[in-house]
Protein backbone atom coordinates (compact mmCIF):
# COMPACT_ATOMS: atom_id res chain seq x y z
CA UNK A 1 0.00 0.00 0.00
CA UNK A 2 1.61 3.40 -0.16
CA UNK A 3 0.01 6.50 1.51
CA UNK A 4 0.82 10.29 0.93
CA UNK A 5 -0.41 13.73 2.70
CA UNK A 6 -0.03 17.05 1.59
CA UNK A 7 -0.32 20.40 3.86
CA UNK A 8 0.19 23.63 2.32
CA UNK A 9 -1.23 26.39 0.37
CA UNK A 10 -2.05 24.72 -3.20
CA UNK A 11 -4.76 22.70 -4.10
CA UNK A 12 -4.26 19.34 -2.56
CA UNK A 13 -6.59 17.10 -4.08
CA UNK A 14 -4.10 17.39 -7.35
CA UNK A 15 -1.01 17.02 -4.97
CA UNK A 16 -2.77 13.69 -3.37
CA UNK A 17 -3.86 12.24 -6.84
CA UNK A 18 -0.57 12.84 -8.35
CA UNK A 19 1.47 11.60 -5.36
CA UNK A 20 -0.72 8.18 -5.19
CA UNK A 21 -0.43 8.00 -9.17
CA UNK A 22 3.21 7.46 -8.77
CA UNK A 23 2.59 4.95 -5.78
CA UNK A 24 0.60 3.11 -7.57
CA UNK A 25 2.73 0.33 -7.76
CA UNK A 26 2.62 -0.23 -4.17
CA UNK A 27 -1.32 -1.68 -4.58
CA UNK A 28 -4.01 -0.94 -6.94
CA UNK A 29 -6.77 -2.84 -5.56
CA UNK A 30 -8.66 0.78 -4.34
CA UNK A 31 -7.97 4.54 -3.24
CA UNK A 32 -8.98 7.16 -1.48
CA UNK A 33 -8.41 10.41 -0.10
CA UNK A 34 -9.61 12.67 2.86
CA UNK A 35 -9.35 16.53 2.25
CA UNK A 36 -9.55 19.12 4.91
CA UNK A 37 -11.40 22.74 4.60
CA UNK A 38 -13.69 25.01 6.33
CA UNK A 39 -17.04 22.71 6.46
CA UNK A 40 -14.74 19.53 7.53
CA UNK A 41 -13.85 16.61 5.97
CA UNK A 42 -14.20 15.18 2.77
CA UNK A 43 -13.38 11.60 1.75
CA UNK A 44 -13.69 10.31 -1.52
CA UNK A 45 -12.69 6.50 -2.30
CA UNK A 46 -13.25 3.83 -4.97
CA UNK A 47 -12.72 0.47 -5.46
CA UNK A 48 -9.87 0.15 -8.49
CA UNK A 49 -7.54 2.24 -9.98
CA UNK A 50 -6.45 5.86 -9.32
CA UNK A 51 -8.06 6.75 -12.66
CA UNK A 52 -11.43 5.84 -11.19
CA UNK A 53 -10.76 7.85 -8.07
CA UNK A 54 -9.96 10.72 -10.20
CA UNK A 55 -13.34 10.36 -11.84
CA UNK A 56 -15.30 11.08 -8.58
CA UNK A 57 -13.29 13.52 -6.45
CA UNK A 58 -15.61 16.26 -6.27
CA UNK A 59 -13.15 19.48 -7.91
CA UNK A 60 -15.60 21.99 -6.58
CA UNK A 61 -13.98 21.54 -2.61
CA UNK A 62 -11.41 23.85 -2.30
CA UNK A 63 -8.91 22.55 0.09
CA UNK A 64 -4.91 22.42 1.05
CA UNK A 65 -4.34 19.84 3.26
CA UNK A 66 -5.11 16.13 3.19
CA UNK A 67 -3.72 12.54 2.87
CA UNK A 68 -4.27 10.19 0.50
CA UNK A 69 -3.61 5.57 0.07
CA UNK A 70 -3.53 3.38 -2.35
CA UNK A 71 -4.55 -0.34 -1.41
CA UNK A 72 -3.14 -3.73 -1.88
CA UNK A 73 -5.91 -5.58 0.40
CA UNK A 74 -4.15 -7.89 3.27
CA UNK A 75 -7.67 -7.45 5.69
CA UNK A 76 -10.94 -7.63 3.57
CA UNK A 77 -11.64 -7.55 -0.10
CA UNK A 78 -10.39 -5.27 -2.82
CA UNK A 79 -14.13 -2.65 -2.02
CA UNK A 80 -15.42 0.62 -1.58
CA UNK A 81 -15.73 0.31 1.88
CA UNK A 82 -12.36 -1.42 3.09
CA UNK A 83 -11.02 1.73 0.97
CA UNK A 84 -9.32 3.88 2.97
CA UNK A 85 -9.02 6.60 4.42
CA UNK A 86 -11.13 5.07 7.03
CA UNK A 87 -13.55 7.03 9.85
CA UNK A 88 -14.37 6.97 13.57
CA UNK A 89 -17.66 6.81 14.42
CA UNK A 90 -18.41 10.58 15.04
CA UNK A 91 -16.46 11.35 11.65
CA UNK A 92 -14.24 13.56 13.36
CA UNK A 93 -10.68 11.10 12.82
CA UNK A 94 -9.92 10.04 9.25
CA UNK A 95 -6.72 8.11 9.02
CA UNK A 96 -5.04 6.13 6.16
CA UNK A 97 -2.84 3.20 7.32
CA UNK A 98 -0.38 0.97 5.73
CA UNK A 99 0.75 -2.67 7.66
CA UNK A 100 -0.77 -5.17 9.49
CA UNK A 101 -2.48 -4.88 12.92
CA UNK A 102 -2.00 -8.03 14.29
CA UNK A 103 -4.41 -7.34 17.35
CA UNK A 104 -7.03 -5.83 15.90
CA UNK A 105 -9.61 -8.25 17.31
CA UNK A 106 -7.88 -8.21 20.95
CA UNK A 107 -8.16 -4.69 20.06
CA UNK A 108 -11.62 -4.27 18.90
CA UNK A 109 -12.72 -6.55 21.80
CA UNK A 110 -10.82 -4.87 24.60
CA UNK A 111 -12.83 -1.41 23.60
CA UNK A 112 -15.08 -1.39 20.67
CA UNK A 113 -18.18 -3.59 21.66
CA UNK A 114 -19.89 -0.67 21.51
CA UNK A 115 -18.93 0.16 17.93
CA UNK A 116 -20.56 -0.91 14.73
CA UNK A 117 -18.12 -0.88 12.87
CA UNK A 118 -18.14 0.12 9.14
CA UNK A 119 -15.41 -2.53 7.22
CA UNK A 120 -13.82 -5.52 7.42
CA UNK A 121 -10.18 -3.84 8.27
CA UNK A 122 -7.73 -4.11 11.05
CA UNK A 123 -7.16 -0.22 10.17
CA UNK A 124 -10.83 1.04 10.80
CA UNK A 125 -9.78 -0.41 14.55
CA UNK A 126 -6.70 2.50 14.87
CA UNK A 127 -9.39 4.68 13.88
CA UNK A 128 -11.97 3.84 16.36
CA UNK A 129 -9.79 3.64 19.66
CA UNK A 130 -7.90 6.90 19.22
CA UNK A 131 -11.94 8.68 19.20
CA UNK A 132 -12.26 6.00 22.44
CA UNK A 133 -9.10 7.96 24.18
CA UNK A 134 -10.59 11.01 22.97
CA UNK A 135 -13.95 10.55 24.75
CA UNK A 136 -12.01 9.95 27.65
CA UNK A 137 -10.66 13.38 27.82
CA UNK A 138 -7.07 13.01 26.14
CA UNK A 139 -5.70 15.47 23.83
CA UNK A 140 -5.53 14.18 20.12
CA UNK A 141 -1.90 13.92 20.48
CA UNK A 142 -2.17 11.92 23.57
CA UNK A 143 -5.26 9.49 22.22
CA UNK A 144 -2.72 9.13 18.80
CA UNK A 145 0.16 8.31 21.05
CA UNK A 146 -1.73 5.64 23.61
CA UNK A 147 -3.50 4.24 20.60
CA UNK A 148 0.01 3.73 18.78
CA UNK A 149 1.70 2.18 22.18
CA UNK A 150 -1.35 -0.68 22.25
CA UNK A 151 -0.40 -1.83 17.93
CA UNK A 152 1.22 -4.81 17.40
CA UNK A 153 2.53 -5.49 14.00
CA UNK A 154 3.82 -2.93 11.62
CA UNK A 155 2.61 0.45 10.38
CA UNK A 156 2.44 3.30 8.96
CA UNK A 157 -0.24 6.24 9.63
CA UNK A 158 -1.46 9.23 8.49
CA UNK A 159 -4.82 11.06 10.03
CA UNK A 160 -7.20 14.07 10.34
CA UNK A 161 -8.64 15.25 12.97
CA UNK A 162 -12.05 17.51 11.69
CA UNK A 163 -11.02 19.94 15.12
CA UNK A 164 -7.65 20.34 13.83
CA UNK A 165 -7.40 20.84 10.11
CA UNK A 166 -3.45 22.29 10.95
CA UNK A 167 -2.32 19.14 11.58
CA UNK A 168 -1.39 15.82 9.77
CA UNK A 169 -0.73 13.37 12.58
CA UNK A 170 1.88 10.86 11.54
CA UNK A 171 3.19 7.29 12.37
CA UNK A 172 5.49 4.93 11.83
CA UNK A 173 6.66 1.26 12.83
CA UNK A 174 8.17 -1.49 10.04
CA UNK A 175 6.19 0.28 7.37
CA UNK A 176 8.00 2.59 5.18
CA UNK A 177 7.17 6.02 5.77
CA UNK A 178 9.27 9.74 4.97
CA UNK A 179 8.10 13.60 5.84
CA UNK A 180 9.05 15.93 2.94
CA UNK A 181 10.25 19.72 3.40
CA UNK A 182 8.94 22.70 1.65
CA UNK A 183 8.61 26.40 1.46
CA UNK A 184 5.04 26.70 3.33
CA UNK A 185 4.09 23.20 3.38
CA UNK A 186 5.17 19.47 4.09
CA UNK A 187 4.53 16.31 2.86
CA UNK A 188 3.70 12.58 4.12
CA UNK A 189 4.95 9.41 1.64
CA UNK A 190 5.84 6.06 1.56
CA UNK A 191 8.27 7.04 -1.25
CA UNK A 192 10.36 10.28 -2.07
CA UNK A 193 8.96 9.15 -5.76
CA UNK A 194 5.22 10.03 -4.76
CA UNK A 195 5.91 13.90 -3.75
CA UNK A 196 9.22 14.57 -6.05
CA UNK A 197 6.73 17.12 -7.77
CA UNK A 198 7.11 19.36 -5.23
CA UNK A 199 9.87 18.85 -2.62
CA UNK A 200 13.16 16.57 -3.20
CA UNK A 201 14.06 17.28 0.72
CA UNK A 202 13.20 14.10 2.96
CA UNK A 203 13.47 13.49 6.50
CA UNK A 204 13.58 9.59 7.32
CA UNK A 205 11.14 8.36 10.40
CA UNK A 206 12.50 5.37 12.93
CA UNK A 207 9.91 2.98 14.12
CA UNK A 208 7.82 3.84 16.67
CA UNK A 209 8.31 7.70 16.00
CA UNK A 210 5.24 10.25 15.29
CA UNK A 211 4.93 12.83 13.61
CA UNK A 212 3.13 16.57 14.21
CA UNK A 213 3.14 17.54 10.58
CA UNK A 214 1.72 21.39 9.72
CA UNK A 215 2.20 23.88 6.81
CA UNK A 216 5.44 25.34 8.82
CA UNK A 217 6.87 22.84 10.98
CA UNK A 218 7.47 19.14 10.96
CA UNK A 219 7.91 17.69 14.99
CA UNK A 220 9.50 14.31 15.17
CA UNK A 221 8.47 12.47 18.85
CA UNK A 222 9.43 9.39 20.31
CA UNK A 223 6.28 6.79 21.50
CA UNK A 224 7.56 8.57 24.72
CA UNK A 225 7.62 11.89 23.78
CA UNK A 226 10.84 12.92 23.44
CA UNK A 227 11.56 15.17 20.79
CA UNK A 228 14.03 13.93 17.90
CA UNK A 229 16.13 16.67 15.86
CA UNK A 230 16.63 15.21 12.44
CA UNK A 231 18.14 16.87 9.21
CA UNK A 232 16.82 16.04 5.65
CA UNK A 233 18.19 14.30 3.13
CA UNK A 234 18.11 15.05 -0.79
CA UNK A 235 16.43 12.30 -2.55
CA UNK A 236 18.78 11.82 -5.59
CA UNK A 237 15.81 10.80 -7.84
CA UNK A 238 15.58 11.97 -11.52
CA UNK A 239 11.83 13.13 -12.16
CA UNK A 240 12.42 12.26 -15.71
CA UNK A 241 12.99 8.70 -14.57
CA UNK A 242 9.80 7.91 -13.24
CA UNK A 243 7.86 8.94 -16.35
CA UNK A 244 7.45 6.46 -19.38
CA UNK A 245 7.92 8.68 -22.00
CA UNK A 246 7.02 7.14 -25.46
CA UNK A 247 7.22 3.66 -24.08
CA UNK A 248 3.84 2.18 -23.79
CA UNK A 249 4.78 0.69 -20.93
CA UNK A 250 7.05 0.53 -17.99
CA UNK A 251 8.42 -3.08 -18.43
CA UNK A 252 9.30 -2.21 -22.29
CA UNK A 253 11.33 0.69 -20.97
CA UNK A 254 12.72 -1.04 -18.24
CA UNK A 255 13.75 -3.81 -20.67
CA UNK A 256 15.41 -1.43 -23.14
CA UNK A 257 17.18 0.34 -19.97
CA UNK A 258 19.38 -2.95 -19.27
CA UNK A 259 22.08 -2.79 -21.25
CA UNK A 260 22.57 1.09 -20.23
CA UNK A 261 22.02 -0.11 -16.47
CA UNK A 262 24.72 -2.75 -17.28
CA UNK A 263 27.09 0.20 -18.04
CA UNK A 264 26.47 2.63 -15.05
CA UNK A 265 26.68 -0.90 -13.17
CA UNK A 266 30.67 -1.11 -15.19
CA UNK A 267 31.10 2.37 -14.59
CA UNK A 268 30.38 2.38 -10.77
CA UNK A 269 32.12 -0.95 -9.62
CA UNK A 270 35.28 -0.35 -11.91
CA UNK A 271 38.43 1.17 -10.79
CA UNK A 272 41.01 3.36 -12.90
CA UNK A 273 43.26 0.13 -13.60
CA UNK A 274 39.55 -1.15 -15.10
CA UNK A 275 39.06 -4.59 -13.07
CA UNK A 276 36.35 -4.55 -10.10
CA UNK A 277 36.07 -2.25 -7.38
CA UNK A 278 34.16 -2.50 -4.02
CA UNK A 279 34.58 -1.31 -0.54
CA UNK A 280 37.24 -3.47 0.90
CA UNK A 281 34.96 -4.06 4.30
CA UNK A 282 32.05 -5.53 2.15
CA UNK A 283 34.73 -8.18 0.04
CA UNK A 284 36.44 -9.19 3.30
CA UNK A 285 33.18 -9.35 5.25
CA UNK A 286 32.29 -12.19 2.62
CA UNK A 287 35.94 -13.56 3.18
CA UNK A 288 35.83 -13.60 7.19
CA UNK A 289 32.19 -15.75 6.39
CA UNK A 290 32.16 -19.37 6.82
CA UNK A 291 29.05 -19.00 4.60
CA UNK A 292 27.13 -16.69 2.71
CA UNK A 293 23.53 -17.03 3.17
CA UNK A 294 21.28 -14.69 0.72
CA UNK A 295 17.54 -13.69 1.56
CA UNK A 296 15.20 -12.68 -0.55
CA UNK A 297 11.85 -12.89 -2.42
CA UNK A 298 10.23 -13.17 -5.86
CA UNK A 299 12.48 -12.47 -8.60
CA UNK A 300 15.59 -10.88 -6.55
CA UNK A 301 15.36 -14.29 -5.13
CA UNK A 302 16.14 -15.74 -8.40
CA UNK A 303 18.81 -13.38 -8.59
CA UNK A 304 19.87 -14.56 -6.22
CA UNK A 305 20.15 -18.36 -6.90
CA UNK A 306 22.47 -17.05 -9.82
CA UNK A 307 24.55 -14.95 -7.42
CA UNK A 308 25.26 -18.55 -5.61
CA UNK A 309 27.47 -20.21 -8.41
CA UNK A 310 29.37 -16.63 -8.73
CA UNK A 311 29.95 -16.77 -5.29
CA UNK A 312 30.80 -20.30 -4.51
CA UNK A 313 32.69 -21.26 -7.93
CA UNK A 314 35.01 -18.07 -7.38
CA UNK A 315 35.43 -17.10 -3.96
CA UNK A 316 34.43 -20.29 -2.77
CA UNK A 317 32.46 -19.30 -0.02
CA UNK A 318 29.82 -21.61 0.22
CA UNK A 319 26.50 -20.58 0.21
CA UNK A 320 22.65 -21.16 0.98
CA UNK A 321 19.34 -19.28 -1.17
CA UNK A 322 16.27 -18.86 1.39
CA UNK A 323 13.01 -17.52 0.60
CA UNK A 324 12.98 -14.84 3.18
CA UNK A 325 9.10 -15.88 4.22
CA UNK A 326 10.34 -19.31 5.32
CA UNK A 327 13.50 -18.36 6.77
CA UNK A 328 11.84 -17.45 10.24
CA UNK A 329 10.12 -20.76 10.77
CA UNK A 330 13.11 -23.13 8.73
CA UNK A 331 16.03 -21.97 10.31
CA UNK A 332 18.82 -23.85 8.89
CA UNK A 333 21.25 -24.66 11.21
CA UNK A 334 23.52 -21.24 11.21
CA UNK A 335 27.30 -22.27 10.18
CA UNK A 336 29.68 -20.30 13.07
CA UNK A 337 30.32 -17.31 11.45
CA UNK A 338 27.80 -16.29 8.88
CA UNK A 339 27.25 -13.51 6.55
CA UNK A 340 23.75 -12.34 5.19
CA UNK A 341 23.01 -10.90 1.96
CA UNK A 342 19.52 -9.53 1.58
CA UNK A 343 18.84 -9.13 -2.21
CA UNK A 344 15.78 -6.76 -2.29
CA UNK A 345 15.22 -4.15 -5.53
CA UNK A 346 12.77 -1.77 -3.48
CA UNK A 347 14.79 -2.36 -0.09
CA UNK A 348 11.61 -2.62 1.88
CA UNK A 349 9.47 -5.78 1.35
CA UNK A 350 8.51 -6.86 4.86
CA UNK A 351 9.23 -10.23 4.73
CA UNK A 352 13.36 -10.10 4.02
CA UNK A 353 13.65 -7.11 6.96
CA UNK A 354 11.61 -9.96 9.15
CA UNK A 355 14.64 -11.78 8.74
CA UNK A 356 17.11 -8.93 8.84
CA UNK A 357 15.13 -7.79 12.27
CA UNK A 358 15.97 -11.80 13.68
CA UNK A 359 19.83 -12.19 12.23
CA UNK A 360 20.65 -8.68 13.35
CA UNK A 361 18.99 -10.22 17.38
CA UNK A 362 21.47 -12.84 17.06
CA UNK A 363 24.25 -10.93 16.36
CA UNK A 364 25.19 -11.76 12.56
CA UNK A 365 26.30 -9.04 10.09
CA UNK A 366 24.19 -8.12 6.77
CA UNK A 367 24.83 -6.60 3.28
CA UNK A 368 22.00 -5.53 1.35
CA UNK A 369 22.07 -5.31 -2.59
CA UNK A 370 19.15 -3.07 -3.25
CA UNK A 371 18.12 -0.42 -5.86
CA UNK A 372 16.96 1.81 -3.69
CA UNK A 373 19.42 4.10 -1.56
CA UNK A 374 18.05 5.11 2.18
CA UNK A 375 15.59 1.96 1.99
CA UNK A 376 15.08 -0.19 4.71
CA UNK A 377 16.95 -2.93 4.40
CA UNK A 378 20.05 -0.39 3.42
CA UNK A 379 19.93 1.55 6.44
CA UNK A 380 19.53 -1.53 9.06
CA UNK A 381 21.87 -3.36 7.30
CA UNK A 382 26.19 -2.96 7.87
CA UNK A 383 26.56 -2.66 4.00
CA UNK A 384 25.03 -2.01 0.98
CA UNK A 385 25.80 -2.10 -2.62
CA UNK A 386 23.25 -0.28 -4.92
CA UNK A 387 22.17 -1.21 -8.25
CA UNK A 388 22.35 1.80 -10.22
CA UNK A 389 19.33 0.81 -12.15
CA UNK A 390 17.21 3.92 -11.45
CA UNK A 391 13.48 3.36 -10.53
CA UNK A 392 11.38 0.46 -11.18
CA UNK A 393 8.07 1.10 -11.88
CA UNK A 394 6.54 -1.90 -13.79
CA UNK A 395 5.33 -4.85 -11.22
CA UNK A 396 7.01 -7.71 -13.21
CA UNK A 397 10.90 -6.44 -12.31
CA UNK A 398 13.40 -7.20 -15.67
CA UNK A 399 16.13 -4.38 -15.66
CA UNK A 400 16.61 -4.95 -11.42
CA UNK A 401 16.67 -9.10 -11.91
CA UNK A 402 19.45 -8.17 -14.18
CA UNK A 403 21.66 -5.17 -12.00
CA UNK A 404 21.75 -7.76 -9.40
CA UNK A 405 22.77 -10.63 -11.10
CA UNK A 406 25.90 -8.05 -12.84
CA UNK A 407 26.31 -6.50 -8.71
CA UNK A 408 26.57 -10.44 -7.22
CA UNK A 409 29.07 -11.16 -10.22
CA UNK A 410 31.50 -8.40 -9.16
CA UNK A 411 30.96 -8.86 -5.30
CA UNK A 412 31.73 -12.53 -6.00
CA UNK A 413 34.89 -11.33 -8.41
CA UNK A 414 36.18 -8.76 -6.03
CA UNK A 415 35.95 -11.64 -3.34
CA UNK A 416 37.54 -13.71 -5.13
CA UNK A 417 40.75 -11.60 -6.04
CA UNK A 418 40.98 -10.63 -2.05
CA UNK A 419 41.53 -14.40 -1.34
CA UNK A 420 44.40 -14.47 -3.73
CA UNK A 421 42.13 -16.74 -7.02
CA UNK A 422 41.91 -13.86 -9.32
CA UNK A 423 39.02 -15.09 -12.67
CA UNK A 424 40.55 -16.31 -15.44
CA UNK A 425 38.61 -13.90 -17.05
CA UNK A 426 38.04 -9.81 -17.23
CA UNK A 427 34.52 -9.27 -16.02
CA UNK A 428 34.69 -6.46 -16.61
CA UNK A 429 35.02 -6.64 -20.06
CA UNK A 430 32.63 -9.71 -20.48
CA UNK A 431 29.86 -7.64 -18.93
CA UNK A 432 30.27 -4.97 -21.65
CA UNK A 433 29.83 -7.82 -23.83
CA UNK A 434 26.53 -9.07 -21.84
CA UNK A 435 25.75 -5.22 -22.24
CA UNK A 436 26.07 -5.29 -26.09
CA UNK A 437 24.21 -8.96 -26.26
CA UNK A 438 21.44 -7.51 -24.54
CA UNK A 439 20.79 -4.45 -26.63
CA UNK A 440 21.07 -6.34 -29.53
CA UNK A 441 18.42 -8.56 -27.78
CA UNK A 442 16.25 -5.54 -27.21
CA UNK A 443 16.46 -5.02 -30.58
CA UNK A 444 15.07 -7.70 -31.98
CA UNK A 445 11.32 -7.54 -30.42
CA UNK A 446 9.53 -7.89 -33.58
CA UNK A 447 10.66 -11.72 -33.10
CA UNK A 448 9.89 -12.19 -29.54
CA UNK A 449 6.04 -10.69 -30.48
CA UNK A 450 6.10 -13.32 -33.16
CA UNK A 451 7.62 -16.20 -30.87
CA UNK A 452 5.01 -15.00 -28.01
CA UNK A 453 1.76 -15.03 -30.96
CA UNK A 454 3.10 -18.57 -32.16
CA UNK A 455 3.48 -20.46 -28.58
CA UNK A 456 1.52 -18.64 -26.16
CA UNK A 457 -1.49 -16.92 -27.61
CA UNK A 458 -3.91 -19.53 -26.25
CA UNK A 459 -2.18 -21.95 -24.45
CA UNK A 460 -3.38 -22.54 -20.83
CA UNK A 461 0.09 -23.39 -19.45
CA UNK A 462 3.70 -23.35 -20.50
CA UNK A 463 6.85 -24.83 -19.32
CA UNK A 464 10.32 -23.66 -18.65
CA UNK A 465 13.33 -26.26 -18.89
CA UNK A 466 17.02 -25.86 -18.18
CA UNK A 467 20.03 -27.41 -16.45
CA UNK A 468 22.17 -26.17 -14.52
CA UNK A 469 22.18 -22.11 -14.42
CA UNK A 470 19.55 -22.24 -17.11
CA UNK A 471 17.12 -23.80 -14.66
CA UNK A 472 17.20 -20.81 -12.64
CA UNK A 473 16.50 -18.32 -15.30
CA UNK A 474 13.72 -20.63 -16.54
CA UNK A 475 12.76 -19.86 -12.97
CA UNK A 476 12.68 -16.36 -13.40
CA UNK A 477 10.72 -16.31 -16.75
CA UNK A 478 7.95 -18.63 -15.77
CA UNK A 479 7.59 -16.03 -12.90
CA UNK A 480 7.65 -13.19 -15.45
CA UNK A 481 5.15 -15.23 -17.97
CA UNK A 482 2.38 -15.99 -15.05
CA UNK A 483 2.90 -12.11 -13.39
CA UNK A 484 1.66 -10.39 -16.47
CA UNK A 485 -0.22 -12.56 -18.55
CA UNK A 486 -1.75 -15.19 -16.29
CA UNK A 487 -0.78 -18.45 -18.23
CA UNK A 488 0.17 -21.20 -15.80
CA UNK A 489 3.84 -21.30 -16.09
CA UNK A 490 6.51 -23.42 -14.24
CA UNK A 491 10.10 -23.66 -14.39
CA UNK A 492 11.74 -27.17 -14.04
CA UNK A 493 14.91 -28.50 -14.00
CA UNK A 494 15.62 -29.92 -17.35
CA UNK A 495 16.25 -33.29 -15.62
CA UNK A 496 13.14 -33.74 -12.80
CA UNK A 497 10.46 -32.51 -15.70
CA UNK A 498 9.61 -36.47 -15.91
CA UNK A 499 9.54 -37.28 -12.71
CA UNK A 500 5.94 -36.28 -12.78
CA UNK A 501 5.40 -33.00 -14.18
CA UNK A 502 5.45 -34.70 -17.45
CA UNK A 503 2.05 -35.59 -16.97
CA UNK A 504 1.22 -32.17 -17.41
CA UNK A 505 2.41 -32.56 -21.24
CA UNK A 506 -0.47 -32.82 -23.98
CA UNK A 507 -0.58 -31.85 -28.03
CA UNK A 508 0.65 -28.61 -28.40
CA UNK A 509 1.69 -27.59 -25.10
CA UNK A 510 4.78 -24.85 -25.28
CA UNK A 511 8.03 -25.67 -23.53
CA UNK A 512 10.62 -23.32 -23.55
CA UNK A 513 13.95 -24.94 -23.22
CA UNK A 514 17.24 -23.41 -22.34
CA UNK A 515 20.67 -24.44 -24.03
CA UNK A 516 23.27 -21.68 -22.86
CA UNK A 517 25.54 -24.54 -20.82
CA UNK A 518 27.78 -26.51 -22.98
CA UNK A 519 28.40 -29.02 -20.32
CA UNK A 520 25.18 -29.96 -20.26
CA UNK A 521 23.94 -29.16 -24.19
CA UNK A 522 23.43 -32.65 -24.97
CA UNK A 523 21.63 -33.62 -21.70
CA UNK A 524 18.57 -30.79 -22.21
CA UNK A 525 18.46 -31.69 -25.77
CA UNK A 526 17.53 -34.60 -24.54
CA UNK A 527 14.52 -33.65 -21.99
CA UNK A 528 13.34 -31.52 -25.09
CA UNK A 529 13.08 -35.12 -26.88
CA UNK A 530 11.15 -36.52 -24.21
CA UNK A 531 8.71 -34.06 -24.15
CA UNK A 532 8.39 -33.71 -27.80
CA UNK A 533 7.49 -37.79 -28.08
CA UNK A 534 4.75 -36.53 -25.99
CA UNK A 535 2.86 -34.00 -28.00
CA UNK A 536 4.82 -30.78 -26.48
CA UNK A 537 5.70 -27.62 -29.04
CA UNK A 538 9.01 -26.83 -28.30
CA UNK A 539 10.80 -23.23 -28.35
CA UNK A 540 14.54 -24.04 -27.90
CA UNK A 541 16.84 -21.07 -27.08
CA UNK A 542 19.96 -21.39 -27.58
CA UNK A 543 23.37 -19.68 -26.88
CA UNK A 544 25.61 -19.12 -30.23
CA UNK A 545 28.14 -21.81 -30.59
CA UNK A 546 25.80 -24.46 -29.22
CA UNK A 547 22.89 -24.21 -31.70
CA UNK A 548 21.08 -26.61 -33.56
CA UNK A 549 19.11 -26.65 -36.49
CA UNK A 550 15.94 -26.33 -35.10
CA UNK A 551 16.30 -23.93 -32.19
CA UNK A 552 13.91 -21.02 -32.34
CA UNK A 553 15.90 -18.28 -31.31
CA UNK A 554 19.91 -18.02 -30.94
CA UNK A 555 21.67 -16.07 -28.30
CA UNK A 556 24.59 -13.90 -28.62
CA UNK A 557 27.77 -15.22 -27.48
CA UNK A 558 28.67 -13.88 -24.21
CA UNK A 559 30.56 -15.79 -21.26
CA UNK A 560 29.26 -18.94 -20.09
CA UNK A 561 28.57 -17.04 -16.72
CA UNK A 562 27.41 -14.75 -17.70
CA UNK A 563 24.27 -16.17 -19.86
CA UNK A 564 21.54 -14.86 -17.81
CA UNK A 565 22.31 -11.40 -18.61
CA UNK A 566 21.17 -12.12 -21.56
CA UNK A 567 19.32 -15.50 -21.83
CA UNK A 568 16.34 -13.88 -19.53
CA UNK A 569 16.25 -11.01 -21.91
CA UNK A 570 13.99 -12.96 -24.78
CA UNK A 571 11.93 -14.50 -21.91
CA UNK A 572 11.04 -10.83 -20.52
CA UNK A 573 10.26 -9.67 -23.98
CA UNK A 574 7.87 -13.26 -24.83
CA UNK A 575 6.15 -12.62 -21.70
CA UNK A 576 5.43 -8.60 -22.56
CA UNK A 577 4.01 -9.75 -25.93
CA UNK A 578 1.78 -12.24 -24.62
CA UNK A 579 0.39 -10.10 -22.22
CA UNK A 580 0.02 -8.01 -24.65
CA UNK A 581 -2.37 -10.20 -26.95
CA UNK A 582 -4.24 -11.34 -23.80
CA UNK A 583 -5.33 -7.67 -23.11
CA UNK A 584 -3.71 -8.07 -19.67
CA UNK A 585 -2.35 -4.64 -17.62
CA UNK A 586 1.07 -5.53 -18.37
CA UNK A 587 2.48 -2.95 -15.61
CA UNK A 588 -0.22 -3.40 -13.51
CA UNK A 589 -0.91 -6.93 -13.19
CA UNK A 590 -4.04 -8.10 -11.18
CA UNK A 591 -3.70 -9.61 -7.27
CA UNK A 592 -0.14 -8.31 -7.64
CA UNK A 593 1.94 -5.13 -5.71
CA UNK A 594 5.16 -3.97 -6.67
CA UNK A 595 6.32 -3.13 -3.02
CA UNK A 596 5.10 -5.72 -0.64
CA UNK A 597 5.54 -4.06 2.70
CA UNK A 598 2.96 -6.70 4.91
CA UNK A 599 4.86 -10.54 6.00
C1 LIG B 1 6.90 -8.41 -4.99
C2 LIG B 1 6.99 -8.10 -6.47
C3 LIG B 1 8.03 -8.98 -7.14
C4 LIG B 1 9.36 -8.85 -6.41
C5 LIG B 1 9.23 -9.19 -4.94
C6 LIG B 1 10.49 -8.88 -4.16
O1 LIG B 1 6.25 -9.61 -4.79
O2 LIG B 1 5.73 -8.25 -7.10
O3 LIG B 1 8.19 -8.56 -8.48
O4 LIG B 1 10.30 -9.67 -7.02
O5 LIG B 1 8.18 -8.42 -4.36
O6 LIG B 1 10.69 -7.49 -4.14
P1 LIG B 1 12.04 -6.80 -3.76
O7 LIG B 1 11.76 -5.32 -3.84
O8 LIG B 1 12.38 -7.23 -2.36
O9 LIG B 1 13.07 -7.22 -4.73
Amino acid sequence: CGIVGYIGQQDSKEILLRGLEKLEYRGYDSAGIAVTNHDGIHVFKEKGRIAILRESVDTSVTTTAGIGHTRWATHGVPSRVNAHPHQSASSRFTLVHNGVIENYMQLKREYLQDISLKSDTDTEIVVQVIEKFIQQGETVEEAFRQTLSLLKGSYAIALLDEQNPETIFVAKNKSPLLVGLGEGFNVVASDAMAMLQVTNQYVELMDKEMVLVTREQVVIKTLNGEVVDRSPYTAELDASDIEKGTYPHYMLKEIDEQPLVMRKIIQEYQNEAGSVKINDDIANAVNAADRVYIIACGTSYHAGLVGKQFIESWAKVPVEVHVASEFNYNMPLLSENPLFIFISQSGETADSRAVLVTIKALGHKALTITNVPGSTLSREADYTLLLHAGPEIAVASTKAYTAQIAVLAILAAKTAESKGHSLEFDLVKELGIAANAMEALCDQKEEMDYIAREYLSTTRNCFFIGRAVDYYVGLEGALKLKEISYIQAEGFAGGELKHGTIALIENGTPIIALATQGHVNLSIRGNVKEVVARGANPCIISLKGLEEEDDRFVLPEVHESLTPLVSVVPLQLIAYFAALHRGCDVDKPRNLAKSVTVE
